[in-house]
């Protein structure tokens, strides 16, 4: 049962209202604004009939007091008929609804039953961001390593200030993840997270994306468009790949957040606009700056909070909980039931050099997933490559290294002749233009032989 708190100067209309709301209800009596706020901060006080006219703290103030310091009370305003324009007004203030005092019982019972409706709804709806925002958090694996940790209480440091950050770091290294990161750590729920990838919009359409445009503006403006830095009012505008920004927009990029107003292409009035900037770039921008395709003042005027999001075989430490995490991840999206993996495996993803970084890792475990149907994942089934990376690692420590890396490409080298004609080696002999023997002898020095078998599945 609810609770609703009655607030009126009048003994016979609290009595009148509560006679009608009891069964539904439980049901809270005072007579003045100030025993209205005592009451609500005792008591789980959910839908409030308020009075305008009150002695002492006045209807209107009461109604501003709940609104800010309990937001979630539903509040439904009576008022006599020629109090009727201010309880009107009540409504810019958050209440609910009013009900003029000559109410039947009816009305006020289904007025009283829509409030709570309208409470459960937002309950829901404010359950529901909580819980899509915690997700963000949960996916977000920070792991051991001490790098990711300062990456993470920074983010906590700056997310709270509107500044420009700039997101440095190698592709698939989880700079997009950190945006969102920063946006949620704002602790704004409603505000908007406007994501572009300016490498991935064709060239032309980008100013009108970012801008927006008005209808009949160019061909092709067949109706009015709001751009991102629109969409993205109040909130985050994510700009992933801003080193491609092409020069001449970096000149209007630069414009609109110094003098915070942008212009819709054929727009004759510029329009306020406020987000906060997040940019992203795997590319070098101090070089880009050096060659003339990106604009200093530009690099300046983003670079305000600078976030370097290490490649992953920086934070090799931090692998194992990211396997974890995303062997759950695809567990459930594949409904299998792989309980981990070996402790030779995870050394020899340890030892690859992850020239995709987490991107890379994540594709691997959903790819090892999908296929595998035994209970855990063990050397043979990780890719080539990482077999090498191993052999090239425990390499660069031995004394004879150029020898050992001419063998490791020449091993490389003949794998993939051989994956190219099947695995047939008399075909791969001739190919690679040396007779089947040197190819045989090549075969066994580098232990070739044992993969060959394993492929042709014998
Ligand atoms: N710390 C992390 N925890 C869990 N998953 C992560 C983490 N970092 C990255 N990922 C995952 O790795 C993938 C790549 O991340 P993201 O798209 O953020 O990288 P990016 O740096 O923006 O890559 P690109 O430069 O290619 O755009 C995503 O699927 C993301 O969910
Ligand atoms: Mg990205």
């Amino acid at each position: 049962m609810k609770t609703v708190l009655i607030v009126d100067h009048d003994e016979g209309m609290r009595e009148n209202l509560a006679v009608i709301l009891r069964r539904d209800y439980r049901v809270l009596r005072v007579a003045t604004g100030e025993a209205a706020l005592q009451v609500m901060e005792k008591e789980d006080v959910e839908l409030m009939l308020l009075d305008v006219r009150l002695p002492g703290i006045g209807g209107f103030e009461v109604l501003k007091i709940a609104r800010e310091n309990y937001p979630s009370v539903e509040v439904i305003i009576t008022s006599a008929v020629r109090d009727l324009d201010a309880a009107i007004e009540a409504m810019r203030y958050g209440a609910y609804h009013y009900i003029s005092k000559d109410f039947d019982h009816e009305a006020i019972r289904s007025l009283v039953a829509k409030a709570s409706e309208r409470q459960d709804l937002n309950r829901d709806v404010v359950r529901l961001r909580a819980e899509v925002s915690e997700r963000v958090d949960r996916e977000f694996v920070v792991g051991p390593s001490r790098r990711t940790r300062e990456i993470v209480e920074l983010v906590q440091k700056v997310a709270k200030l509107s500044a420009t950050v700039l997101i440095l770091g190698e592709s698939g290294t989880g700079k997009e993840l950190l945006a969102r990161l920063v946006h949620r750590g704002a602790g704004v729920p409603d505000a908007p997270f406007v994501a572009v990838n300016l490498a991935a919009i064709p060239r032309e359409l980008v100013e009108s994306t970012l801008f927006g445009h008005e209808k009949g503006s160019f061909t092709g403006a067949i109706r009015q468009q709001l751009g991102k830095f629109e969409l993205a009012a109040g909130g985050t505008l994510f700009l992933d790949e801003v080193g491609d920004l092409r020069y001449d927009l970096q000149a209007k990029l630069l414009r609109a957040l110094q003098e915070g107003e942008i212009e819709r292409i054929g727009g004759t009035h510029p329009i306020k606009t406020s987000f906060r900037l997040i940019a992203a770039t795997n590319v070098d921008l101090d070089k880009a700056i050096k060659s003339g395709t990106f604009r200093e003042d530009l690099y300046y005027r983003l670079n305000v909070i600078p976030l370097k999001m290490p490649a992953l075989r920086d934070r090799i430490e931090d692998l194992p909980d990211l396997v974890r995490f995303f062997l759950r991840r695809y567990n459930l999206k594949f409904r299998k039931n792989i309980l981990g993996i070996a402790d030779s495996s995870l050394e020899i993803l340890n030892a690859y050099w992850w020239p995709g970084n987490i991107r890379e890792l994540e594709n691997l475990i959903e790819r090892l997933v999908a296929v595998s149907d035994k209970d855990w994942i063990t050397d043979e089934d990780l890719p080539y490559e990482l077999h090498m990376a191993r052999l090239s690692a425990s390499e660069t420590k031995s004394d004879k290294l150029l020898e050992r890396a001419v063998s490791t490409f020449e091993r490389n080298f003949i794998v993939r002749a051989l994956e190219k004609e099947d695995w047939n080696v008399t075909a791969t002999a001739r190919t690679l233009g040396v007779p089947l023997s040197t190819l045989k002898f090549k075969m066994d020095k580098l232990e070739i032989r044992e993969l060959a078998r394993k492929v042709r599945g014998n």
